[in-house]
């Protein structure tokens, strides 16, 4: 980057030099965003984190305060984790600083009280790459289909599950070969918990039921099931059944009584579907609204190379923008609002969906056409104990 244009522009600290924060750093050490530059990076033990190719003039710092009490505009939260992450945020916005965060945790317990923080303030919280991070869902969903009434949010949100059960189908392979598949491949962690039991996308989902359904729920009231019980011959099953297993997050409003029903939950899908149709470590969500019917947005999420720095660095660039230019914030990435072919789905008209939604209701979750809950192994009778099993009902905390 030119020094002239180095000048320019808001400023950004970095508060975590991980994975994620060293590709965000390298995004900024370009000309991609020239109205960003790069001032702070905050990280404990710091002297082994120093990179040569960050610029020169960029303060390097074990100590956060160091962050909130510099001019930077922007505190891009990265250290991953609740606490001291929370803590962060909320001095971050408390100081006058907009904060962009990739912290699904942090959002899912306190969005509300850090958006009201921020609001207070005067500034901005994003957090686009705390859900599927290559796919502008949040913004989607806030703007892109804000003019309908969503009903209903179903999603393959975590990769590293979609990229274990697709290897699983596809080469016939155990839970565990599959699992240390994509541990070689660095798309599971050391310790896959989080993301295999669940934890990742109940996270993940209760973002998208406060941004989509309007509804703040307590993160741990979504019940949730492991794909790890899933055995290869499960596919085979499935297929008979014109079905393939996914793990599935997935909401409903329940019109009766404005409740949520939730669960996170490895589940048949129709092998033409969109949620059937998504391999390897994409991530998928698809909305039923009351007047647009089913719309799906794909992408790669979090197991993916380059959409979370993408993600992340975004974000910054348009809080960058909405600092500078208040009012006239633009999104070049805007290419939200893709609708589906629907292949495979169950239509919906779009007069009628609320009444067929209560009918669905009514009938229960176990028997909603797009998903069932995934057969254990080798048999069809322990399917049908499954598909008596309620989803959870995750009452609504009004915000
Ligand atoms: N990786 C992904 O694909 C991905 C995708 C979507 C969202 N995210 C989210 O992005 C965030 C960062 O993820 P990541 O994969 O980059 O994690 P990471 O590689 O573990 O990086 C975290 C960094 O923060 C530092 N750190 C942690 N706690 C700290 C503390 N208390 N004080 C100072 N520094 C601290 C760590 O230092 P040490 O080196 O000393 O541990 C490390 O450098 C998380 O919220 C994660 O959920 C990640």
């Amino acid at each position: 980057m030119s020094e002239s244009g180095r000048q320019r522009g808001c400023t950004v600290g970095i508060a975590g030099f991980g994975t994620v924060g060293q590709a965000v750093a390298r995004i900024l050490s370009t000309d991609i965003h020239p109205d960003l530059r790069l001032t702070h990076v905050c990280n404990r033990n710091i002297a082994r984190k120093k990179a040569d190719w960050v610029a020169s003039d960029v303060v390097w710092t074990e100590s956060f305060d160091d962050l909130v009490d510099s001019p930077v505009d922007v505190v891009v939260e990265l250290i991953g984790g609740l606490s001291p992450a929370r803590d962060w945020i909320e001095r971050a916005l408390v100081a006058g600083k907009s904060v962009v965060t990739a912290n699904k945790q942090v959002i899912a317990q306190a969005g509300s009280r850090l958006m009201a923080q921020a609001g207070q303030h005067a500034r901005h919280l994003l957090f686009e790459a705390a859900v599927a991070g290559g796919i502008p869902i949040v913004r989607a969903l806030r703007d892109g289909v804000c003019g309908d009434r969503l009903y209903r949010i179903q999603g393959v949100l975590n990769g590293t599950c979609n990229y274990i059960l697709t290897e699983m189908e596809r080469e016939q392979l155990s839970f565990a070969e599959a699992l240390a598949d994509a541990q070689r491949l660095g798309y599971a962690e050391a310790d896959p918990t989080a993301d295999v039991d669940g934890i990742d996308a109940q996270a993940k989902l209760a973002i998208l039921i406060a941004v989509g359904l309007g509804r703040t729920v307590r993160v741990e009231e979504i019940p949730l099931r492991s794909i790890s019980p899933i055995a290869s011959i499960d596919f085979l099953y499935a297929k008979r059944l014109g079905c393939v297993i996914r793990q599935v997050a997935g909401a409903e409003l329940m019109p009766d009584t404005g409740g949520i029903r939730a669960a996170v939950h490895p589940a048949l899908v129709p092998e033409m579907s969109a949620l059937g149709r998504v391999g390897g470590s994409q991530n998928i969500v698809v909305v039923d609204g009351e007047f647009g019917g089913e719309t799906a947005f794909s992408g790669f999420g979090s197991a993916g190379e380059s959409p979370i720095p993408y993600s992340e660095s975004y974000r910054s660039a348009r809080v960058g923008g909405a600092l500078s230019r208040p009012g006239r914030c633009r999104d070049r990435r805007d290419r939200a609002g893709q609708r589906t072919d629907r292949a495979g789905l169950a239509r919906h008209a779009p007069r009628g969906c609320r009444r067929r939604a209560r009918q669905r209701s009514a009938r229960g979750a176990s028997e909603r056409g797009t998903t069932r809950v995934a057969p254990t192994a080798q048999r069809y009778d322990e399917l049908d104990r499954l598909r008596g099993q309620p989803d959870g009902h995750v009452r609504p905390i009004r915000m």
